[in-house]
């Protein structure tokens, strides 16, 4: 008997450029323990079946705990000639038990369904495990903004200055976003805890196996519904891919600020030495290389996300090999961000703001133009001629190199008849964050409610 899964039908074994190119234990050996979980439920589906007598349980799973522990100390690897890692186990198992009893396992079970429910389970728990780690980022974003409750920055669009905002509003900014990834692989696990084992090759198993006592044995919340979508499907992989892609392009937006606040123009931030590279030939740089390789890293998640896509484009039911090209890229994304979210909220953390020169910004850029206009709208003055008005007083500043608030009571009458010197009320940044305050808002007190609302958000995971 040979180690491959199906040399019955075939006089001779596999040429060496097939078995070189069908070969994936050195990616997918990384399922064991779900391949194993999934042979300890499989054993005792078969027992209750009928299938498996007491005492060839007994030694089953007896050899199932025997190889998991062999597998965890790595004295049990994969060979050369293992073709994926549901092989390899199984000669791992045989080799314990020997083939009488370790032979009995396979019954009613196709590597087409081992493979697509061991996939599953190991991005739920992946899911869990990243999830985590965009929490600590959250946190780390809510620490900045829970130091900083009242300083004010230039809020842009178009990265031109448009209105001061709180730092502390902003940096909140970022953390819904992430805030939402964590609740979109929330809800995919709904869709990703069912159990395609049970569905054989494609067409479901007539050994009388209960597919539903299995998915619960592995955790899952049910069996699939369709034994050929079960054993075909990949769009749990492909979501799951989405979201680790959508956190990277989100990690890749705070990079990108973090990378033009740091710069000598802008001067917002410092990053931490332990957090920042040098140059190996010009000895004053400090480079932001943390949110570089995060800004980077999204163009590859971006690309494991759509390499996915293009290898399930076209295929038809169910199972067909390609599919097996499903988990690298997967498992890109996972090990990439396994790396890159701890980087990341240590960057953020350790971020040191000049808040005076974030002060001394917000203003600029007639910032506070907006606020002559909506004081104008106050006074009942149609928004259309405010604007216009509020217009006039920046085109009247920029002649003269002046900001809005050193018009003179005399400038401010003879730019509109509806200017008077109260409007200077509303002419400070203090003034106009406080008037930001509807829901949602800029101003401090929506931004403290806003700052209890995300600690409950991040405590609810
Ligand atoms: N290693 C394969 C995969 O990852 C599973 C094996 C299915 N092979 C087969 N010939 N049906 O998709």
């Amino acid at each position: 008997m040979t180690a491959s899964l199906w040399g019955g039908r075939f006089t001779g074994g596999p040429s060496d450029a097939l078995a070189a190119l069908s070969k994936s234990t050195h990616f997918d050996w990384r399922l064991a323990p779900y391949d194993l979980a999934g042979s300890r439920a499989h054993a005792r589906v078969l027992h209750r079946a009928g299938l498996l007598s007491d005492e060839h349980l007994g030694v089953m799973l007896g050899g199932l705990r025997q190889l998991g522990e062999d597998v965890r100390s790595g004295e049990f690897v994969p060979a050369p000639d293992d073709e994926d890692v549901h092989t390899a186990l199984e000669r791992g198992l045989i080799e314990r038990i020997g083939p009488d009893v370790g032979g009995r396992l396979r019954a009613g079970r196709s590597r087409n369904d081992q493979v697509a429910t061991q996939f599953r389970m190991y991005l739920r728990d992946q899911a869990r495990l990243l999830s985590a780690k965009v929490l600590d980022v959250v946190q780390a974003l809510l620490d900045q903004a829970a130091a900083h409750p009242t300083t004010a920055m230039p809020g842009r669009t178009h990265l031109q200055h448009a209105q001061p905002v709180l730092l502390a509003h902003h940096l909140q900014a970022h953390a819904w976003a992430l805030l939402r990834d964590v609740d979109r692989w929330a809800d995919w696990d709904v869709r990703a805890a069912v159990s395609p084992y049970g569905s054989g090759a494609l067409a479901g198993s007539s050994l009388g196996l209960d597919p539903e006592s299995i998915a619960h044995d592995l955790g899952m919340d049910r069996p699939s519904e369709n034994s050929i979508d079960g054993t075909a499907s990949r769009d749990f992989a492909a979501e799951f891919s989405f979201v680790a892609a959508m956190v990277s392009v989100d990690l890749s937006r705070i990079a990108e600020e973090v990378i033009l606040w740091a710069t000598a123009e802008f001067g917002f931030v410092t990053l931490d030495d332990a957090f920042s590279t040098g140059s190996s030939i010009m000895p004053q740089k400090k480079n932001p290389d943390v949110a570089e390789l995060a800004r980077g890293k999204a163009g590859r998640l971006i690309g494991d996300l759509a390499g996915l896509m293009a290898t399930l484009k076209g295929l038809p039911l169910a199972y067909n090999r390609d599919l097996q090209e499903d988990k690298e890229p997967v498992f890109d994304a996972v090990d990439t961000l396994e790396v890159l979210l701890p980087a990341v909220a240590g960057m953020v953390a350790t971020l040191t703001f000049d808040i005076d020169r974030l002060a001394q910004l917000a203003p600029q850029g007639f910032s506070l133009a907006t606020d002559v206009a909506e004081w104008l709208v106050r006074q009942g003055v149609p928004f259309r001629v405010a604007h216009e008005v509020a217009g006039g007083c920046v085109r009247v500043c920029e002649e003269r190199g002046i900001g809005l608030e050193e018009l003179s009571d005399e400038d401010l009458a003879a730019i509109s008849p509806h200017l008077d010197p109260q409007v200077r009320g509303v002419l400070t940044v203090e003034g106009s964050l406080a008037s930001r305050n509807a829901h949602g808002g800029t101003a401090p007190a929506r931004v403290s409610e806003q700052h209890a609302h995300l600690l409950k958000q991040v405590a609810r995971h």
